[in-house]
């Protein structure tokens, strides 16, 4: 039988009766048919991409064209799956206008869902405008890559008792906003099922401990498909990359030494055509 796509109230509920939400990236065609045959509920076409498919060294500069164009082909490929539609760098950040306009392009063009962004006390009154405007918004704290030199790197975040207590926070007034979820990137286990334990809303976590209502992973790293730098909170499902070198190397040696294309790759002719030819 396959998967019905679930909806954002039914997240509420999964939470509610402690059934897992599972989250994976994908930005692409392919992986969205897949991630769509599998038991993954959730699709985020992140601003990771950046990363793992456009080569960029950070997430800054991912655009709202690109994310436009990957989110487009996800939809058409995963269509049991929801869908959330990543806000880029400076997509929300201006003003509440903008914001509003470029989630629903994510929605109108992209075809996602929901959308995510980034960011906390900060961003309530963004989240509360986009939700009242009718764009179910998922949010994220702790660790947040757009921001990333301004946290000081990619560390784990929430550590000490004021930076613990302002997550808290976050992630309370975040709901109050009305986002329909949040996700905890990087901070400690305890403080992810403190915060997981405090507000009504699913807590998806990335390096945030086994107590979260869901997970996710960033696709490339949890396949083994993107190996430029992997975060100590990623386990490696498969290792893709292996594979593809190999096929690559095979094909390498079979078309120089001739054994490929075999007959069984090639087609034929009529030998009297061929004869009238030479
Ligand atoms: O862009 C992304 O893939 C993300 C996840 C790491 C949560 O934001």
């Amino acid at each position: 039988m396959s998967k019905q796509k679930v909806s954002i109230p039914q997240l509420k509920e999964w939470k509610e009766q402690g059934r897992k939400i599972r989250m994976v990236t994908a930005y692409d065609y392919p992986t969205a048919l897949l991630v769509d045959k599998s038991e993954i509920e959730v699709i985020l076409v992140g601003d990771s991409l950046g990363m793992v498919v456009l080569g960029y060294d950070g997430t800054v500069p991912v655009t709202m064209d690109e994310m436009v164009h990957h989110i487009k082909p996800v939809v058409r490929g995963a269509r049991n799956t929801l869908i959330v539609g990543d806000m880029p760098f400076m997509s929300y950040n201006v003003s509440l206008e903008k914001a509003i306009e470029n989630a629903g392009r994510l929605m109108k063009e992209g075809g996602a869902d929901c959308v995510k962004l980034e960011g906390g006390l900060a961003m309530v009154p963004v989240v509360k405008a986009l939700v009242d405007g009718g764009i179910p918004v998922m949010a994220h704290i702790g660790l947040t890559p757009q921001t990333a030199s301004q946290l000081g790197g990619f560390k784990v975040q929430g550590k000490d008792e004021a930076a613990a207590q302002r997550m808290l926070t976050e992630a309370i007034k975040l709901e109050e906003a009305g986002a329909f979820s949040i996700v905890l990137e990087a901070i400690p286990a305890p403080l992810a099922k403190l915060i997981t334990e405090k507000v009504g809303i699913p807590t998806i976590g990335i390096g945030a401990g086994v107590d979260c209502d869901g997970q996710v992973l960033v696709l490339h790293d949890m396949i083994g498909l993107f190996d430029r730098f992997v975060p100590k909170f990623v386990k490696k499902y498969a290792n893709v990359s292996e594979d593809i070198l190999t096929a690559l190397n095979a094909y390498a040696e079979e078309v120089a030494s001739g054994s490929f294309p075999a007959a069984e790759h090639s087609f034929t002719m009529k030998d009297e055509v061929l004869k009238k030819l030479y």
